[in-house]
């Protein structure tokens, strides 16, 4: 592929949160970007900031758990937009609840989502990757994979997208491919936002309540995290493979 030539970035749960931020963020980079999420059109919203700011974006509904609809979606980005050599696999969903009460649907629910989602969708876009001889992955693991209250399921997934991530830097490296994961650590969206009403606490005391326990006295922004992203997916991150980079406002491994 010529370097004049835009680059078409993926990014999976990209209607609302960090998801949105990143689409945004690798738009302005000069992206096309697929703003990919369970329904298409929860999408727009982030397609039009993107294409009144002067990017080119699409919005794609796929479950990224569903094999045949990543399949599809993955065929339509490249027929619509361009072959995608860029994938943030980002999608997420909270299933918490102590160990002994947990259900096996909600662990399966959140396994299929942040890894068999991040397998599938990585197996369907690599092709496009290797066929251009560059391509960047980035996985969203999470501060939940070094333990936390609640969340075995969640952990235990954030976690194995850590292995998954460095594996898929030793298996891809030699086409031009690098794999590296963020882990975020409380950031404010949706999902903090359900969290602090299943415990009962007001969004705003949860939040103050959570940056007293981390060093930069503040909880983080969806933008913290597309900063991060925007870094693995640049020219300049291309000797950077196989990292976990725990963004956090505070050291946590
Ligand atoms: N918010 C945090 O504090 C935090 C911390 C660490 C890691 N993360 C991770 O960052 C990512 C984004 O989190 P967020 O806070 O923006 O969450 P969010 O709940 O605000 O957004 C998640 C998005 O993923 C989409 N999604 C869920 N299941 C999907 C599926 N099967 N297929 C396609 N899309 C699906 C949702 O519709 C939603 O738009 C997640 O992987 C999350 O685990 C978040």
């Amino acid at each position: 592929m010529s370097t004049t030539e835009q680059r078409v970035a993926v990014v999976t749960g990209a209607a609302r949160g960090i998801g949105a931020a990143t689409a945004v963020r690798l738009a302005a980079e000069g992206r096309a970007v697929a703003v990919l999420d369970l329904d298409e059109s929860a999408c727009k919203d982030t397609v039009e900031k993107i294409t009144a700011a002067g990017g080119k974006a699409l919005a794609v509904g796929c479950d990224v758990s569903d094999e045949a609809q990543v399949e599809a979606a993955v065929a339509r980005i490249a027929e619509e937009l361009g072959a995608p050599t860029i994938l943030v696999n980002n999608a997420g969903v909270l299933r918490d609840n102590l160990l002994f009460k947990m259900s096996s649907a909600d662990w399966d629910t959140v396994m299929n989502v942040h890894l068999r989602g991040a397998f599938l969708m990585t197996r369907a876009v690599q092709k496009y990757m290797v066929d251009a001889g560059f391509g960047r992955v980035v996985n969203l693991s999470s501060s939940s994979a070094l333990g936390n209250r609640g969340q075995v399921n969640y952990s235990a997934a954030k976690a194995g997208l850590q292995g998954f991530t460095k594996t898929l830097a030793i298996e891809l490296g030699k086409f031009g491919i690098t794999a590296n994961a963020v882990a975020p650590g409380f950031i404010a969206t949706d999902m903090t936002a359900a969290t602090a009403a299943r415990v009962g606490m007001d969004f705003e005391e949860f939040q103050a309540a959570a940056a007293t326990q981390i060093p930069v006295q503040r909880v983080g922004t969806p933008d913290d995290i597309a900063g991060a992203i925007a870094y693995f997916t640049g020219d300049a991150a291309g000797f950077v493979s196989g990292q976990v980079l725990y963004v956090a406002g505070g050291p946590l491994n």
